[in-house]
This record gives C-alpha cells, structure tokens and sequence, in this order.
C-alpha cells in the first residue's frame, strides 16, 4: 500500500484516540475519522466512520494507515495484530514534543505522549502508549501492549512484560521486571528485582 498521501484512520474515539488524532493532524497527516463502536456523527470535529469492525471490511483501508487508540491493553493488541494479518498498515504517533534518544527503538502502532522522555538504549514494543509526560529512562524495555500512564518514572533497565500497566505517576526503581499483565496502581513505588 502506498501511504504518500499519510492518511490515516483512527480505531477508538475516546479521550485516547482523540489524543493520538491530535498526534497525527500536528505532525501532517490527513486524519479520515474515527471508527468506534455506540458513537456517531463528530468527535473533535472529525466523522466516525462506523465501527470497529469496519475495519475489517474489503477495502476500506485502501490507501491509509490506521492505529488503534484504546486503553485496554488486550483489546489494542488483538486488533492490531489482526490488522497486520491482513496487511493494513500500522502507523505511531510520537507527539513532536516528547523527546527520544537517538538509539531509542519505538514498534509499530505505539503511542508516545507529549512531554515523554524515552532515554538512550529504551526499545518500546509494538501497541505501547507511553503516555503524557512519563518517562522511560535508558535501556528499558517495555513488550508488546505495554501501558505507562501520565507521569510514571521507569528508572534505567526496567522491563515491563506484554501488557502491563502502570498507573499514574508511579515509580518503578531501576532493574524491577514487571511480569506480563501486571497492573501496577497509581502512585506507587516498585522496588526489587521482580514485581
Ligand atoms: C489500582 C487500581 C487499578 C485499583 O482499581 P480498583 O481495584 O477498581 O479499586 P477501586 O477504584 O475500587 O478503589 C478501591 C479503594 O482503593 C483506593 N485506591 C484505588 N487506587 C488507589 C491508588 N492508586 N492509590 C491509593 N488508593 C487507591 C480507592 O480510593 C478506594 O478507596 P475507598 O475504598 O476508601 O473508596 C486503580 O485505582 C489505579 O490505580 N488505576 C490507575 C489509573 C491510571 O493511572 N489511569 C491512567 C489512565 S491514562
């Protein structure tokens, strides 16, 4: 698929998904709309095109990317990796203001907030959001469907499992593996080797 024009359609239309919209209008990109399931008409001055399952439809994503902007970790990796099945491609949204080690490694469909931090040696999967103002310090490594919230500190070498959560403005001290599917709650401090 030839993405020249980087047009772009948005799965979720929550406070996420506008959020990544507003990513991809600031940094060119054309945003078609939204798809999501129980919305219609505008959300931020932008269409729903339906719902979710639309973009499973025969051609509708002919000629544009897509990204899938919802918090549940499961659900944004399940859909995503269907979608790569089928060939679509996926986009990230990196917002112009976060800051990103030269070195630092970002997968497909991963989200990264404004004011983020990825430090030098970070490598953040595919479907991630690292999301406003957090920071994930040098050789961190977050798998696939990883979630950090606003504000979270990832001191150097921690390793988030394959949807793992952490919550607002947690600390995670360095070196700790968070095991796949954790929630960590907001506010917290994690220390040893292994949560
Ligand atoms: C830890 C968490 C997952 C628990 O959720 P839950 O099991 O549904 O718990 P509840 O919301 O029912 O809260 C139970 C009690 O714990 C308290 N509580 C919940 N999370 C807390 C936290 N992180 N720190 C301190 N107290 C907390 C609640 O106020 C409530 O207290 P109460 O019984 O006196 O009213 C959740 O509260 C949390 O921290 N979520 C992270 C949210 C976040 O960062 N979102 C970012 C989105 S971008």
């Amino acid at each position: 698929m030839s993405l020249r024009e980087r047009r772009i359609v948005i799965l979720g239309a929550g406070g996420h998904g506008r959020g990544v919209a507003d990513i991809f209008t600031l940094s060119g990109w054309r945003v078609d709309g939204f798809l999501a399931d129980a919305k219609d008409g505008l959300v931020a001055g932008l269409p729903v095109l339906g719902p979710l399952a639309r973009a499973f439809e025969a051609g509708f994503l002919d000629g544009r990317a897509a990204i899938v902007a919802l918090g549940d970790n499961g659900k944004r990796a399940l859909i995503s990796r269907a979608l790569l099945d089928r060939g679509v491609a996926l986009a990230t949204a990196i917002q112009p203001s976060a800051v990103v080690a030269g070195d630092a490694v970002i997968g497909a469909a991963t989200m990264v907030g404004a004011g983020a931090i990825l430090g030098v040696g970070a490598r953040v999967g595919r479907f991630c959001i690292v999301n406003t103002a957090a920071s994930v310090d040098h050789d961190c490594v977050l798998e696939e469907g990883a979630f950090v919230a606003p504000g979270v500190r990832l001191c150097g070498g921690v390793r988030l499992g394959e949807g793992a959560f952490v919550g607002a403005g947690a600390v995670i001290l360095p070196g700790v593996t968070v095991g796949a599917g954790t929630r960590i709650p907001a506010g917290s401090v994690v220390s040893g080797s292994r949560f």
